[in-house]
């Protein structure tokens, strides 16, 4: 959905969705004024110092891992809290049906950011469940190959890896380039790993090790050539970068909302292209297995549905500040980070600077310093959270860029890499 400014995204959504799920959605007096807040702001900084208010990180804590976890902020936290009241007081009315079409408007809200049809979204736990899900669900036979590259999170390698015995199956591992300028370098390594006995591409959006974002749609495009189905792990995409799954053109997608997207934790999305759906089986079959929909994969029986319902004030959240909006300040943080850095050879930035190749996601070695205990040192001394990475010789600290951050925050940061560096 396009939108720049809060009356946009109001008269878009209404569009989209009915004036009556935008009533329930806008139903939050906080949400309703929140929005109208940002909407009277014009001055940018203004802007992003309301947004980051939102967010209730402890006092003095420099968090740069939302790749690892994201924090909810206030709307989204005192949404959820609400719906679990509300269950606690009456459990069975709302287990049972009493939020069926609140279920229904977050699948619509989650296809509208998402830039899919509600038919095509299940509200699931975690990207290793919907990886899992797929996984599970395709047809393999002995020697069949499963194209998974080097930088994949084990949460999109093992579902397939645990098939490799059982049914005969093969991974092909490709090198990906670190630090490619070109999106075309790391399709080149896709297509050179497509056999005749390729029979899925399975990948990340955004891989976890250095930010690198992938370029889902030349691959999916590459593929559908060929007949083979593509798997994206979106875990670090969806919040960070736009994304419009039609337009990306791969047959699933599984994301984790409760990192970039802010979402009370244990919540993701699970996308099935229309056509790609009668490849699927449930993980878990339960009373109403029988449902052709896609909501025959989020049939878990009692479940966790005051987040689930929390993550469509999740989707909100990110329809307030405009996807736009954010991701292009993610960019601007992204920018305002390596400025500070490039340059120095005391520093090397092992993610690449191409704004088609990566965003909030930046991974930064500290020559002649090993990560771990730079690392510990920053926790330590600074109070600052972020994700060592050792794997493929990064020896970096991946810093995650994200709207609770500010300009001043990435300031003490590289003021303190600056330190360890020196020792
Ligand atoms: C790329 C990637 N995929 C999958 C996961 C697993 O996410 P979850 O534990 O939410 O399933 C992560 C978590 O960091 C990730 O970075």
């Amino acid at each position: 959905m396009t939108e720049t400014t809060r009356r946009g995204f109001v008269t878009s959504t209404v569009g989209a969705l009915g004036a009556g799920a935008v009533l329930a959605n806008l139903g939050s007096s906080a949400q309703t004024s929140f929005a109208a807040e940002l909407e009277t702001t014009v001055d940018d900084r203004a802007f992003w110092t309301l947004v980051q208010a939102q967010f209730r990180l402890e006092p003095g804590l420099l968090y740069f891992n939302n790749a690892s976890l994201g924090p909810s902020p206030g709307l989204v936290a005192d949404a959820t809290e609400h719906y679990r009241r509300t269950l606690d007081a009456f459990p069975s009315r709302w287990m049972w049906g009493g939020w069926n079409d609140d279920m229904e408007s977050v699948r619509r809200r989650g296809a509208a950011l998402l830039g899919a049809s509600a038919e095509e979204i299940a509200l699931i736990h975690n990207t290793t469940e919907g990886m899992n899900l797929i996984a599970h669900s395709l047809e393999l036979e002995p020697g069949d190959e499963i194209i998974a590259a080097d930088h994949e999170h084990w949460s999109g390698t093992i579902p397939w890896e645990y098939w490799q015995a059982p049914k005969g199956v093969r991974l092909v591992r490709p090198t990906l380039p670190l630090v490619p300028t070109e999106p075309d370098e790391i399709v080149d390594a896709y297509r050179r790993a497509i056999t005749p006995r390729t029979r899925v591409i399975s990948m990340c959006h955004v891989v976890n090790t250095n930010g690198m974002i992938l370029p889902v749609k030349e691959v999916s495009a590459l593929a559908r050539e060929r007949g083979i189905p593509v798997a994206v792990d979106g875990a670090q995409a969806p919040g960070q970068i736009d994304v419009d799954l039609h337009d990306l053109g791969c047959d699933f997608y599984a994301a984790s909302a409760h990192k970039w997207l802010f979402s009370p934790k244990g919540v993701g999305i699970f996308y099935a292209r229309q056509e790609s759906q009668p490849m699927l089986r449930p993980l878990i079959v339960a009373h109403g297995w029988e449902d052709t929909s896609i909501r025959r994969l989020e049939n878990y029986n009692t479940r966790n549905l005051p987040e689930v319902l929390g993550l469509g004030t999740a989707f909100d959240f990110q329809q307030i500040m405009g996807s736009q909006r954010r991701s292009a300040r993610i960019l601007e943080l992204k920018r305002r980070f390596r400025g500070r850095l490039e340059g120095d050879p005391a520093f090397k930035i092992k993610t690449p600077a191409d704004d088609r190749l990566s965003a909030g996601i930046q991974t930064v070695e500290i020559i002649g310093r090993d990560v771990l205990e730079v690392a510990s040192e920053l926790a330590d001394h600074h109070r600052i959270d972020c994700r060592p990475m050792t794997s493929h010789g990064l020896n970096g600290l991946r810093i995650s860029l994200s709207v609770f951050n500010s300009e001043d925050q990435i300031a003490a940061l590289t003021a303190a890499l600056r330190e360890a560096s020196a020792g």
